[in-house]
């Protein structure tokens, strides 16, 4: 049988970015969804999944028949490396692997950012949270030992090399990422309404003098700033300023843009007091993980070093 695997993500900096047409810098990591797969001789896609997940299973089924999939069934069994809820991008994992599958069973073509607009868009039909694009992105474009600068406007993707003496450590919070969903749409909004006020089409064309008084505003321009100049520290292997970025990173989701808890601020402490060079939430935030920059190993509770791994793909495996 053949297996679908599609990574989880961590972002190394630029959270609440994409959705305002931003820069972001995540990674696809050695955590994934996989999906072993076998077509069906009917057109029904009937899949185990011990997570559950048949709204979005039959979201990604649409969205590709939209694209012109040609029905072809298939029977495909789930499992997972991905913790799940965490802020690591299971779902968006889920969505990727689930349609790779779709899509080579029935020998249609979808890849790269194709791949990921499909998946982005069963997200959203299935879960109604309007999430940017930046999971899909990075699980379905990662490139081994690269992060990915994106440009969420353009969806241009620049490989980032990784030195290879960055330790990059995902360490969870303890806390599911609960009231995510209304909290991020709200955020979201509150970014669109204060564009709006500006007369710009997204926050990405604000400056910084436009949205001095604005912390929410004021959070997405600077953050956009911060992910330029880290994706020049990171090859450059200044390690030193690319761990002050992710601390400024963090103090203005706490403080900006109010998307951390007090165990993620305590985790972030915790990563420095150990030597970390810099940390900071990752992904929505409202709990999930934080992810720390450091040269020597880190010794935090419920966490993994995380390896920059290529995105989606297809592998064959004898039965
Ligand atoms: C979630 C969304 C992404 C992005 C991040 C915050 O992971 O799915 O699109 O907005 O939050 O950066």
């Amino acid at each position: 049988m053949p297996i679908a695997i599609a990574p989880g993500r961590v972002n190394l900096i630029g959270d609440h970015t994409d959705y305002q047409g931003g820069f972001c810098l995540p990674m696809a990591i050695d955590r994934a969804v996989n999906v072993a797969f076998d077509a069906r001789d009917d057109a029904r896609v009937v899949v185990h999944s011990e997570a559950g997940g048949e709204q979005i299973v039959a979201a990604v089924v649409e969205v590709l028949a939209e694209r012109g999939r040609p029905a072809i069934g298939l029977d495909a069994r789930v499992t997972s490396t991905l913790p799940i809820a965490s802020g690591l991008s299971s779902s968006a994992a889920f969505e990727v692997a689930i349609a790779l599958a779709c899509a080579e069973v029935a020998n249609f073509d979808l890849a790269g950012r194709e791949l990921a607009l499909a998946a982005q868009q069963a997200e959203h039909r299935a879960t109604g949270v309007p999430c940017g694009v930046m999971d899909q992105m990075a699980c379905a474009l990662g490139v081994a030992g690269h992060a990915l600068l994106l440009d969420c406007r353009s969806l241009n993707v620049t490989p980032v090399a990784i030195p290879r003496d960055a330790i990059l450590t995902v360490a969870h919070s303890g806390l599911p990422r609960r009231l995510a969903d209304s909290e991020y749409a709200s955020r979201r909004a509150a970014c669109e309404a204060a564009a709006a006020r500006l007369g710009v089409h997204s926050l990405r064309d604000a400056t910084p003098a436009q949205v001095a008084d604005d912390p929410i505003a004021r959070h997405v321009v600077s953050e956009n700033a911060r992910v330029l100049r880290f994706a020049e520290a990171l090859p450059a292997r200044d390690l030193t300023a690319a761990g002050a970025l992710m601390l400024e990173s963090h103090a203005s989701l706490r403080d900006d843009f109010q998307v951390s808890t007090p165990e993620l601020d305590e985790l972030v402490n915790l990563a420095m007091e150990q030597g970390a060079l810099g940390a900071r939430l990752t992904g929505a935030g409202f709990g999930g993980c934080i992810v720390a920059l450091s040269v020597r190993p880190l010794d935090l509770p419920n966490s993994f070093v995380a390896t920059a791994t290529d995105g989606a793909r297809v592998i064959a495996k004898e039965t």
